[in-house]
């Protein structure tokens, strides 16, 4: 029990660990992060600031603001030698592909002044890693539609700055659309941070080891990757592709009962109630929808149909299956000009800041040690060997 949170005995006995940044009640359906709601952020915050929050504990002064957000945009470039990792790839290869990759091979540019003991040190590891995602998330789809890479502006705000390196082109002047830019930067903010997800579990239990920051961070985004975790998004798309129209929503809807398919984009491992960032998440796509002149946007459509008919259903009402943070993003990033490829890459770049600073929280403890998950065996009983001969 810490203040006003209180977990039954039974919660606390299969917690895989303690941690202070980010609270879920999957029953009220409450995401807190450092104990603000994250309806509140939100609407008043930017993911920059969120990012501050959640590596120190604490909402930044406006002067601490200032000089987080200067040290941030001004480490944005990566090194040069960088380029040369994306020329190996085949120009088809899926951006997460490159992603986990190049994000692995920092650890070979950035470990020579690494001691992870020193809070200065991973101070710096996590200042490289939020600068520098957007830009390499910017090169993996640059790189993928065979087009210049854009070097980062600091004349731009943080999510400016990404929608410039991802859009801009050296023929024409680029400006970001400030509606679409904040609907982007609270994008960042819904994915900043999920508590012990399978990927956040996965920077935990890589960085245990004292494993170098970068290369665990790498291992989160493979983690992310599938279709279950920050893969749902780019499935949801596909799904909606394949339903195509309201009138076919009934017969998917049997597959689904029959347990031929997944409503993707629903039910949630700890949500049994809505997602309170799938809430968030319909109102920034109406914006954006709005903003572009696509309210009749079919697939949206399609989608709140499937929602509407979904949440009357006694199956997925019985089953506590509600819409979760991936139903309605892919929509919204598609609207942006975000390809179906790119989400979970745009998932991960938000997602960074929550897997390092529970790394930082985690290489902080002085307690810490390796992680060491064990099993149930279930296996052959003891037997003697037999020789070839004889089997
Ligand atoms: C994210 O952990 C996190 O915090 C993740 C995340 C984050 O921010 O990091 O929130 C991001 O990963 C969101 C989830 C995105 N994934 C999807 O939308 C994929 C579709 N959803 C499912 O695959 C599933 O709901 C999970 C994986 C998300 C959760 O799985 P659970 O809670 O372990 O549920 P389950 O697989 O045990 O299913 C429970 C029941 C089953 O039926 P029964 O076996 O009891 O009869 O619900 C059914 C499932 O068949 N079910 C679904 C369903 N999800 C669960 N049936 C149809 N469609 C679905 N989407």
């Amino acid at each position: 029990a810490t203040g006003m949170f209180t977990f039954d005995p039974g919660f606390v006995s299969t917690a895989s660990c303690e941690s202070k940044i980010t609270f879920i009640d999957g029953d009220k359906g409450l995401l807190y992060y450092r104990g603000y709601p994250i309806e509140q952020l939100a609407e008043n915050s930017d993911y920059l600031e969120v990012c501050y929050l959640l590596i120190y504990g604490e909402l930044p002064t406006a002067e601490q603001k200032e000089q987080f957000v200067h040290t941030v945009m001004h480490h944005t470039m990566v090194h040069e030698q960088l380029n040369w990792f994306f020329r190996g790839f085949r120009r088809d290869a899926h951006p997460m592909a490159m992603m986990v990759g190049v994000v692995g091979a920092l650890s070979a540019f950035y470990q020579d002044s690494l001691e992870i003991s020193d809070p200065e040190h991973r101070k710096i590891a996590i200042y490289r890693l939020i600068s520098k995602i957007p830009t390499i998330a910017a090169m993996c789809y640059r790189y993928s539609n065979g087009l210049p890479f854009n070097y980062p502006r600091n004349d731009l705000s943080y999510t400016a700055n990404f929608m410039h390196m991802m859009f801009a082109t050296p023929c024409e002047e680029y400006k970001p659309n400030p509606v679409l830019v904040r609907a982007l930067d609270r994008i960042f903010t819904l994915h900043a941070d999920h508590e012990q997800n399978a990927s956040t579990s996965t920077v935990r239990l890589a960085g245990s080891s004292g494993a170098n920051p970068f290369a665990c961070i790498a291992a989160g985004i493979a983690s992310l990757w599938g279709p279950s975790h920050g893969g749902a998004n780019e499935a949801v798309l596909n799904m909606l592709d394949e339903i195509g129209d309201v009138s076919k929503v009934p017969e998917f809807m049997e597959d689904v009962k029959a347990k031929k398919r997944r409503l993707m984009g629903f039910g949630h491992r700890v949500y049994k109630n809505m997602d309170p960032r799938a809430a968030i998440m319909k109102q920034t796509c109406d914006e954006v929808l709005k903003e572009l002149g696509l309210e009749n946007d079919p697939q949206f459509k399609l989608a709140m149909e499937l929602e509407k008919i979904a949440l009357n259903d006694p199956y997925f009402i019985e089953k506590k299956l509600y819409p979760n943070v991936d139903f309605y993003s892919g929509i919204v990033l598609s609207a942006l000009g975000i390809p179906v490829s790119m989400f979970t890459v745009i998932f991960a770049l938000a997602r960074t800041v929550g897997w390092i600073s529970h790394w930082n929280e985690m290489i902080g403890d002085p307690g810490q040690k390796i992680g060491r998950p064990r099993q149930l065996y279930t296996g052959a009983d003891r037997r003697d060997f037999v020789p070839v001969e004889k089997r």
